[in-house]
């Protein structure tokens, strides 16, 4: 798949690997140095990072938003424009700021008290929390004004951000279910190592073909496996497969002929077969990859939709105030 560009992350929040791991080993060698984070394990998901520290920070936060909510004294009804709405207001958009700046520390490797593992913890949980302190800072008028667009590409990103950690929860299991057969796991350029072999046992297998033949088992090995707009790669269907094609039309050819002993059909027959099982894996491998980064393809656009969205928002708040 052509991968878009800026969007090849250095480290992402499935493989960021916490430096306490680091910390461990420079223990057991005696270089003791105690710091908070010793206390995290490498096995720790970002999700549950710390014991769960940026969920209940994010709760709290939610929390307090909405007792405040309820039981601050306000002149009139609730609006963006009392001191509450602006309280909310401000928290949400420094959170907004500050979510964005992820994309910044993705790709700067600093070592420090903010491991990337913490950061997409507090990314994760405080992103959520917008959806009560944003929604409480609009005091639910909505309409058809700039206002609410921002508030509504919030929701995208906050949504799509939810579709990437469902991914980052279930594909990787299915990588590597993906990834084993009878002989252990195979990694994607053993595949691609296999998938060449068999083209060179098909190409040799083939030369006893008639020419007709011979020229549909060219298509097949002439195909780029990696071929395939970015719909072919995320559902994994490829209708213009050249091995299934002359699969297909040997399998037909075949059919109609008489039964020869050692028939050179048959042999580049099981090649192809065994060659569109390979594909077929391939594929599926591709897919589960494509789908990791897939929700980031929403969710970073739109964000920088939400920052236009959110500076219009605010000087028109201070224009017409
Ligand atoms: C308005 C709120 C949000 C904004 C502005 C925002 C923005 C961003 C940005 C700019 C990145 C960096 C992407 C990159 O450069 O590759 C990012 C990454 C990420 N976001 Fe958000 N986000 C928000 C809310 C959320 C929420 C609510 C979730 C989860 C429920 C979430 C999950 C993630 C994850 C898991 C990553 C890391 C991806 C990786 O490391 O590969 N985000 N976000």
């Amino acid at each position: 798949m052509a991968s878009l560009p800026g969007l090849e992350p250095t480290e992402t929040a499935a493989t960021a690997e916490d430096t306490t791991s680091t910390d461990t080993r420079k223990r057991k060698l005696g270089l003791r140095r105690c710091t908070r984070r010793n206390k995290v394990t490498s096995h720790d998901s970002f999700l549950s990072y710390a014991n769960g520290r940026w969920w209940k920070v994010a709760g709290v936060l939610c929390l307090v938003s909405l007792l405040a909510y309820i039981f601050a004294p306000l002149p009139a009804q609730h609006f963006g424009g009392t001191w509450l709405g602006y309280t909310l207001g401000t928290i949400s958009a420094g959170l907004i700021v500050w979510l964005t700046l992820l994309g910044v520390r993705k790709r700067a490797m600093t070592p420090g008290t903010w491991s990337l593992k913490a950061w997409t913890s507090a990314h994760v949980y405080l992103g959520l929390s917008l959806i009560v302190v944003a929604t409480l800072h609009t005091g639910f008028d909505l309409g058809w004004n700039v206002h609410t667009l921002a508030w509504a590409l919030m929701m995208i990103v906050i949504v799509s951000g939810m579709f990437g950690i469902w991914f980052y929860w279930t594909l990787p299991q299915a990588l590597s279910e993906n990834r084993y057969d009878e002989d252990g796991a195979v990694t994607e350029k053993q595949m691609i190592e296999q998938l060449r072999s068999l083209d060179r046992q098909i190409h040799d297998a083939a030369q006893p073909l008639t020419a007709e033949d011979a020229a549909v088992v060219e298509k097949s090995l002439e195909q780029d496996p990696f071929d395939g707009s970015i719909w072919n790669r995320v559902t994994a269907r490829y209708p213009n497969c050249a091995t299934r094609r002359a699969a297909a039309t040997l399998r037909e050819a075949r059919a109609f002929r008489p039964r020869v002993a050692d028939d050179p059909l048959d042999r580049v027959d099981a090649l192809l077969t065994r060659k569109e099982a390979m594909l077929a894996r391939l594929r599926r491998h591709l897919r589960l990859k494509s789908l990791l980064q897939l929700w980031l393809y929403v969710h970073v656009p739109v964000t920088f939709a939400l920052l236009a969205a959110l500076s219009a928002h605010i000087v028109s708040v201070f224009f017409y105030w």
